[in-house]
């Protein structure tokens, strides 16, 4: 699996989208885990996520507040609620007027409401926690959800002329055009997969200007291992081999593998317009579990970019 991802593991704020059950998170632990195996101190994010995953592969539960899972590696979910306290605090340095705003029913609903203050609130914390880490991942949500709040703080700048939220926006905004704030999306060799990767990138570019997207990653990819030799055999013989034996049942299974190599080259192929690196991560089996998952992918990419690091005792 050819590559380059240390445009990733290098960054400072990386943030991870794509499509709805594409790898995301296996993708973001993994990033994280070959930076920390590097020693930089990093923090994995999931936002709001009422069924996190983070849990499931390092089997520590996530809070607000980072838990330590590995050497240089925390994770948590920044949760609505105590960030925007947070945020409130910020302004009004105060705790005892924090929680005499927050309890004013009219002011929680009016940011409850807002359109985007939700999400602004969001991202200002992940601004925060970027201040105490070398490298803070954050797994947004799944691409559409991921735009519309990675847009909030230009709208925001566009609708509020001064002010807190402004100042929050134009901060975020400075964030996002840094050199070593970047995005990845995810994607799979699957035709709906692509269109929505190329759809996002788009309106990335669109609605999110100024931030980095160095590279795409194809997940679960099988590079191309059949020769067209061996393409042309494989037809021959499915021609001879009488159904429902063994030999059409061991072809079938070559052809199953030759699909999925022309499903990945198709995606290679229409992911070149975006003129962007496509790095490919392997298939990997399921069966041992989203930790193992997640130890190759780390492993995968530390080959593929010529970095040498240790995950024993991480299976
Ligand atoms: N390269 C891979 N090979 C095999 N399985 C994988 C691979 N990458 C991820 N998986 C598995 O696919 C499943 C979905 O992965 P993950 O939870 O990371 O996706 P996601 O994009 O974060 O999903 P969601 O949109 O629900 O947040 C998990 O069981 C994970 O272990
Ligand atoms: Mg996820």
């Amino acid at each position: 699996m050819a590559g380059d991802t240390s445009p990733l593991f290098r960054a400072r704020v990386l943030f991870v989208t794509g499509k709805g059950g594409v790898g995301k998170t296996s993708v973001a632990a993994a990033v994280g885990r070959l930076a920390a195996a590097q020693g930089r101190r990093t923090l994995v994010v999931e936002v709001d996520n009422q069924h996190p995953t983070l849990p499931v592969i390092f089997g520590k539960p996530t809070a607000y507040e980072p838990t330590e899972v590995e050497p240089n590696l925390s994770i948590c979910n920044i949760a609505w609620a105590p960030a925007l306290e947070d945020w409130v605090e910020s302004i009004v340095s105060m705790r005892r007027l924090v929680r005499l705003i927050m309890k004013n029913r009219v002011v929680s609903l009016f940011l409850q409401v807002t359109p985007g203050a939700r999400d602004l609130v969001m991202l200002w914390r992940t601004l925060q926690l970027a201040k105490r880490a070398d490298l803070v991942i954050v797994d947004l949500p799944a691409s559409g959800n991921a735009v519309a709040m990675l847009s909030v703080p230009l709208t925001a700048e566009r609708l509020f002329p001064a002010g807190p939220i402004r100042r929050c926006a134009d901060e975020l905004l400075e964030m996002y055009a840094r050199s070593d704030t970047r995005l990845v999306l995810v994607a799979l060799p699957e035709e709906m997969v692509v269109n929505e990767t190329l759809e996002t990138l788009h309106k990335l570019e669109r609605d999110v200007r100024g931030l980095t997207i160095p590279l795409i990653l194809l997940n679960r990819a099988s590079p191309p291992t059949f020769t067209e030799g061996e393409r042309s055999l494989l037809s021959a013989l499915e021609a001879e081999a009488p159904p429902g034996t063994a030999m059409a049942e061991v072809l079938g299974a070559g052809r199953w593998e030759e699909g999925l190599e022309a499903a990945t080259g198709d995606a290679l192929a229409r992911l070149e317009v975006t003129h962007r690196p496509v790095v490919s991560l392997p298939s990997l089996s399921r069966a041992d579990g989203a930790r193992k998952v997640t130890t190759q992918l780390a492993a995968a990419m530390a080959r593929a970019s010529g970095v040498r690091v240790d995950f024993r005792g991480g299976t």
